[in-house]
Protein backbone atom coordinates (compact mmCIF):
# COMPACT_ATOMS: atom_id res chain seq x y z
CA UNK A 1 0.00 0.00 0.00
CA UNK A 2 1.33 3.64 -0.84
CA UNK A 3 2.14 5.57 2.18
CA UNK A 4 0.17 8.63 3.02
CA UNK A 5 0.57 11.90 1.51
CA UNK A 6 3.36 14.01 3.91
CA UNK A 7 3.79 17.57 4.12
CA UNK A 8 7.05 17.67 4.67
CA UNK A 9 7.07 21.61 5.97
CA UNK A 10 4.54 21.14 8.35
CA UNK A 11 6.87 18.27 9.31
CA UNK A 12 9.51 19.99 9.89
CA UNK A 13 8.01 22.81 11.36
CA UNK A 14 7.49 20.43 14.61
CA UNK A 15 11.45 20.53 15.31
CA UNK A 16 13.22 23.48 15.99
CA UNK A 17 16.60 22.57 15.01
CA UNK A 18 17.50 19.59 12.18
CA UNK A 19 21.22 18.79 11.14
CA UNK A 20 21.94 16.73 7.91
CA UNK A 21 25.31 15.83 7.12
CA UNK A 22 26.91 19.02 9.11
CA UNK A 23 30.41 19.45 9.41
CA UNK A 24 32.91 21.82 9.55
CA UNK A 25 36.80 21.93 9.29
CA UNK A 26 39.41 24.57 10.03
CA UNK A 27 42.17 23.98 7.89
CA UNK A 28 43.52 20.36 8.16
CA UNK A 29 41.22 20.27 11.11
CA UNK A 30 37.87 18.32 10.85
CA UNK A 31 36.46 19.80 13.90
CA UNK A 32 32.74 18.53 13.14
CA UNK A 33 31.76 15.75 10.89
CA UNK A 34 28.58 14.54 9.28
CA UNK A 35 26.22 15.02 12.54
CA UNK A 36 22.27 14.48 12.03
CA UNK A 37 20.37 15.66 14.57
CA UNK A 38 16.89 16.66 15.35
CA UNK A 39 15.55 18.25 17.93
CA UNK A 40 12.12 19.30 18.57
CA UNK A 41 10.04 22.65 19.02
CA UNK A 42 10.77 23.08 22.93
CA UNK A 43 12.53 20.42 23.63
CA UNK A 44 15.29 20.29 26.04
CA UNK A 45 18.75 18.62 25.18
CA UNK A 46 21.97 18.20 26.58
CA UNK A 47 24.95 17.81 24.45
CA UNK A 48 28.09 16.04 26.28
CA UNK A 49 31.89 14.90 25.16
CA UNK A 50 35.41 15.64 26.31
CA UNK A 51 37.43 18.72 26.02
CA UNK A 52 37.47 19.82 21.57
CA UNK A 53 35.00 17.22 20.86
CA UNK A 54 33.08 19.44 18.71
CA UNK A 55 30.37 21.05 20.98
CA UNK A 56 31.49 24.54 20.59
CA UNK A 57 32.04 23.98 17.07
CA UNK A 58 28.46 22.97 16.76
CA UNK A 59 26.37 25.36 18.15
CA UNK A 60 28.86 27.92 16.03
CA UNK A 61 27.33 26.22 12.98
CA UNK A 62 23.95 26.34 14.15
CA UNK A 63 24.24 30.18 15.27
CA UNK A 64 25.97 31.36 11.72
CA UNK A 65 29.15 31.95 14.10
CA UNK A 66 31.26 30.17 12.30
CA UNK A 67 28.82 28.30 9.26
CA UNK A 68 28.92 24.63 8.49
CA UNK A 69 31.73 23.50 5.76
CA UNK A 70 29.14 20.64 4.47
CA UNK A 71 25.57 19.85 5.23
CA UNK A 72 22.31 21.70 5.89
CA UNK A 73 20.35 23.52 9.14
CA UNK A 74 17.17 24.18 9.29
CA UNK A 75 15.50 26.11 11.89
CA UNK A 76 11.62 25.27 12.37
CA UNK A 77 11.56 23.78 9.13
CA UNK A 78 13.00 26.74 7.33
CA UNK A 79 17.22 26.65 5.58
CA UNK A 80 19.13 29.11 7.56
CA UNK A 81 22.58 27.50 6.41
CA UNK A 82 23.51 30.39 4.82
CA UNK A 83 21.81 32.88 6.95
CA UNK A 84 24.11 35.26 8.79
CA UNK A 85 23.88 35.11 12.62
CA UNK A 86 21.80 38.53 12.89
CA UNK A 87 19.12 36.59 11.11
CA UNK A 88 18.77 33.49 13.09
CA UNK A 89 18.80 35.83 16.15
CA UNK A 90 15.66 37.55 13.98
CA UNK A 91 13.84 33.89 14.00
CA UNK A 92 13.97 33.11 17.86
CA UNK A 93 17.77 31.54 18.06
CA UNK A 94 19.93 32.92 20.93
CA UNK A 95 22.75 31.62 22.39
CA UNK A 96 25.28 31.98 25.51
CA UNK A 97 29.10 31.60 25.53
CA UNK A 98 31.59 29.88 27.10
CA UNK A 99 33.58 32.80 28.14
CA UNK A 100 31.52 35.84 28.84
CA UNK A 101 30.77 39.01 26.96
CA UNK A 102 29.04 41.10 29.29
CA UNK A 103 29.79 45.15 29.34
CA UNK A 104 31.30 45.34 32.87
CA UNK A 105 31.09 49.12 33.36
CA UNK A 106 26.94 48.43 33.45
CA UNK A 107 24.39 47.71 35.54
CA UNK A 108 22.92 44.67 35.59
CA UNK A 109 19.41 46.24 34.74
CA UNK A 110 21.03 48.37 31.86
CA UNK A 111 22.93 45.01 30.12
CA UNK A 112 19.13 43.47 30.21
CA UNK A 113 17.22 46.41 28.80
CA UNK A 114 20.40 47.19 26.21
CA UNK A 115 19.90 42.93 25.30
CA UNK A 116 16.13 43.56 25.03
CA UNK A 117 16.33 47.19 23.06
CA UNK A 118 19.01 45.95 20.95
CA UNK A 119 16.74 42.38 19.66
CA UNK A 120 13.95 44.83 18.84
CA UNK A 121 15.20 47.94 17.10
CA UNK A 122 14.22 48.91 13.68
CA UNK A 123 17.84 48.43 11.82
CA UNK A 124 17.76 51.80 10.44
CA UNK A 125 16.34 53.86 13.07
CA UNK A 126 17.52 57.35 13.13
CA UNK A 127 15.95 58.44 16.93
CA UNK A 128 17.95 58.05 19.98
CA UNK A 129 17.86 55.47 22.20
CA UNK A 130 15.12 56.73 24.50
CA UNK A 131 14.00 54.04 28.07
CA UNK A 132 10.31 53.03 27.00
CA UNK A 133 8.21 51.06 29.15
CA UNK A 134 7.41 48.00 26.78
CA UNK A 135 11.33 47.27 27.14
CA UNK A 136 11.76 47.49 30.64
CA UNK A 137 8.94 45.63 31.54
CA UNK A 138 10.43 42.94 29.53
CA UNK A 139 13.63 43.10 31.55
CA UNK A 140 11.81 43.60 34.50
CA UNK A 141 10.46 40.29 33.71
CA UNK A 142 13.38 38.73 32.60
CA UNK A 143 15.31 39.72 35.85
CA UNK A 144 13.02 37.77 37.95
CA UNK A 145 12.59 35.18 35.75
CA UNK A 146 16.85 34.62 36.34
CA UNK A 147 16.55 35.61 40.30
CA UNK A 148 18.54 38.65 39.28
CA UNK A 149 15.71 41.28 40.55
CA UNK A 150 17.51 41.84 43.71
CA UNK A 151 20.51 42.81 42.46
CA UNK A 152 19.76 44.59 39.34
CA UNK A 153 21.49 47.99 40.25
CA UNK A 154 24.66 46.26 40.90
CA UNK A 155 27.59 46.57 38.29
CA UNK A 156 28.23 44.06 35.98
CA UNK A 157 31.74 44.29 36.99
CA UNK A 158 31.13 43.49 40.95
CA UNK A 159 29.15 40.32 39.99
CA UNK A 160 30.18 36.89 41.30
CA UNK A 161 31.28 34.57 38.36
CA UNK A 162 27.94 32.91 38.84
CA UNK A 163 26.08 35.92 39.25
CA UNK A 164 27.78 36.44 35.58
CA UNK A 165 26.42 33.73 34.14
CA UNK A 166 23.02 33.90 35.35
CA UNK A 167 23.16 37.15 33.45
CA UNK A 168 23.87 35.61 30.17
CA UNK A 169 20.87 33.33 30.45
CA UNK A 170 19.35 36.52 30.78
CA UNK A 171 20.50 38.76 27.87
CA UNK A 172 19.91 35.30 26.03
CA UNK A 173 15.81 35.34 26.82
CA UNK A 174 15.33 39.01 25.81
CA UNK A 175 13.50 39.44 22.56
CA UNK A 176 11.29 36.65 21.59
CA UNK A 177 13.89 33.40 22.05
CA UNK A 178 12.53 30.18 20.90
CA UNK A 179 15.65 28.26 21.01
CA UNK A 180 18.90 28.93 23.10
CA UNK A 181 22.01 26.88 22.80
CA UNK A 182 23.39 27.22 26.27
CA UNK A 183 27.55 26.39 26.22
CA UNK A 184 28.59 25.48 29.46
CA UNK A 185 26.73 27.71 31.84
CA UNK A 186 27.17 25.48 34.64
CA UNK A 187 31.29 25.78 34.43
CA UNK A 188 33.18 27.15 37.65
CA UNK A 189 29.52 27.27 39.65
CA UNK A 190 29.08 26.37 42.84
CA UNK A 191 26.74 23.55 43.88
CA UNK A 192 24.23 25.89 45.45
CA UNK A 193 24.59 27.94 42.42
CA UNK A 194 24.36 24.72 40.19
CA UNK A 195 21.21 23.83 42.06
CA UNK A 196 19.59 27.34 40.87
CA UNK A 197 20.84 26.90 37.09
CA UNK A 198 18.63 24.13 37.47
CA UNK A 199 15.49 25.43 38.69
CA UNK A 200 16.27 28.72 36.13
CA UNK A 201 16.31 26.41 33.62
CA UNK A 202 13.25 23.94 34.50
CA UNK A 203 11.36 27.18 34.99
CA UNK A 204 11.38 28.46 31.99
CA UNK A 205 8.34 28.80 29.54
CA UNK A 206 7.69 25.40 27.99
CA UNK A 207 7.87 26.21 24.25
CA UNK A 208 11.44 27.40 24.05
CA UNK A 209 13.62 24.95 23.86
CA UNK A 210 17.59 24.62 24.30
CA UNK A 211 20.64 22.65 23.71
CA UNK A 212 22.76 22.77 26.93
CA UNK A 213 26.43 21.85 26.55
CA UNK A 214 27.59 20.33 30.26
CA UNK A 215 30.84 18.46 31.74
CA UNK A 216 28.40 17.39 34.39
CA UNK A 217 26.60 14.29 33.82
CA UNK A 218 24.68 15.11 37.02
CA UNK A 219 23.08 18.21 35.81
CA UNK A 220 22.69 17.12 32.36
CA UNK A 221 20.55 14.51 32.91
CA UNK A 222 18.58 16.81 35.36
CA UNK A 223 18.07 19.79 32.82
CA UNK A 224 17.13 17.81 29.66
CA UNK A 225 14.63 15.06 28.05
CA UNK A 226 17.35 13.43 25.48
CA UNK A 227 21.12 13.28 25.58
CA UNK A 228 23.73 13.49 23.13
CA UNK A 229 27.52 12.42 23.10
CA UNK A 230 30.09 13.46 21.04
CA UNK A 231 33.52 12.36 20.84
CA UNK A 232 36.17 13.42 18.35
CA UNK A 233 33.37 15.88 16.31
CA UNK A 234 30.97 13.31 15.49
CA UNK A 235 28.11 11.99 17.55
CA UNK A 236 28.54 8.36 19.27
CA UNK A 237 25.09 8.13 21.20
CA UNK A 238 22.01 9.19 21.88
CA UNK A 239 18.98 8.82 24.11
CA UNK A 240 17.08 9.64 27.53
CA UNK A 241 18.85 10.34 30.56
CA UNK A 242 18.04 6.96 31.79
CA UNK A 243 19.17 5.18 28.84
CA UNK A 244 22.36 7.33 28.95
CA UNK A 245 22.80 7.09 32.45
CA UNK A 246 22.41 3.06 32.29
CA UNK A 247 24.61 2.40 29.32
CA UNK A 248 28.22 0.77 30.01
CA UNK A 249 29.77 2.86 27.46
CA UNK A 250 29.32 6.12 29.06
CA UNK A 251 29.84 4.41 32.36
CA UNK A 252 33.21 3.63 31.52
CA UNK A 253 34.00 7.11 30.43
CA UNK A 254 32.12 9.14 33.39
CA UNK A 255 32.71 6.29 35.83
CA UNK A 256 36.04 4.77 34.41
CA UNK A 257 38.05 8.41 35.15
CA UNK A 258 38.20 8.51 31.13
CA UNK A 259 36.64 11.74 31.05
CA UNK A 260 38.95 14.23 30.10
N1 LIG B 1 38.03 28.89 15.24
C1 LIG B 1 38.77 27.77 15.24
N2 LIG B 1 39.91 27.67 14.52
C2 LIG B 1 40.65 26.55 14.52
N3 LIG B 1 40.33 25.44 15.21
C3 LIG B 1 39.21 25.47 15.95
C4 LIG B 1 38.37 26.63 16.01
N4 LIG B 1 37.32 26.37 16.83
C5 LIG B 1 37.50 25.11 17.26
N5 LIG B 1 38.63 24.56 16.74
C6 LIG B 1 39.12 23.19 16.99
O1 LIG B 1 38.05 22.30 16.76
C7 LIG B 1 38.04 21.24 17.73
C8 LIG B 1 36.72 21.25 18.47
O2 LIG B 1 36.69 22.40 19.31
P1 LIG B 1 35.43 22.84 20.14
O3 LIG B 1 35.72 24.15 20.74
O4 LIG B 1 34.22 22.73 19.30
O5 LIG B 1 35.39 21.69 21.26
P2 LIG B 1 34.47 21.58 22.56
O6 LIG B 1 33.81 20.24 22.52
O7 LIG B 1 33.61 22.77 22.69
O8 LIG B 1 35.58 21.54 23.72
P3 LIG B 1 35.57 22.17 25.21
O9 LIG B 1 34.86 21.14 26.07
O10 LIG B 1 37.01 22.28 25.56
O11 LIG B 1 34.88 23.49 25.16
C9 LIG B 1 39.26 21.48 18.61
O12 LIG B 1 40.30 20.69 18.12
C10 LIG B 1 39.54 22.96 18.44
O13 LIG B 1 40.90 23.24 18.63
MG1 LIG C 1 33.43 24.27 24.07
Amino acid sequence: MAEPARNPLSESGANALELFGVGRSFGALTALADIHMTVRAGERRAVLGSNGAGKTTLFNTITGDFPPSTGEIRFFGEDVTRFPAQERIRRGLRRTYQISLLFGGLSVRDNVYLACRGVSRSRFSLVRPKWDDATMEQAERILRAVKLDDIADTLVGNLSHGQQRQLEIALALAGAPRFILFDEPAAGLSPTERRDLVAILSSLPAHIGYIIIEHDLDVALRVSERVTMMHNGRIFKEGTPQEIENDPQVQEIYLGGGHG
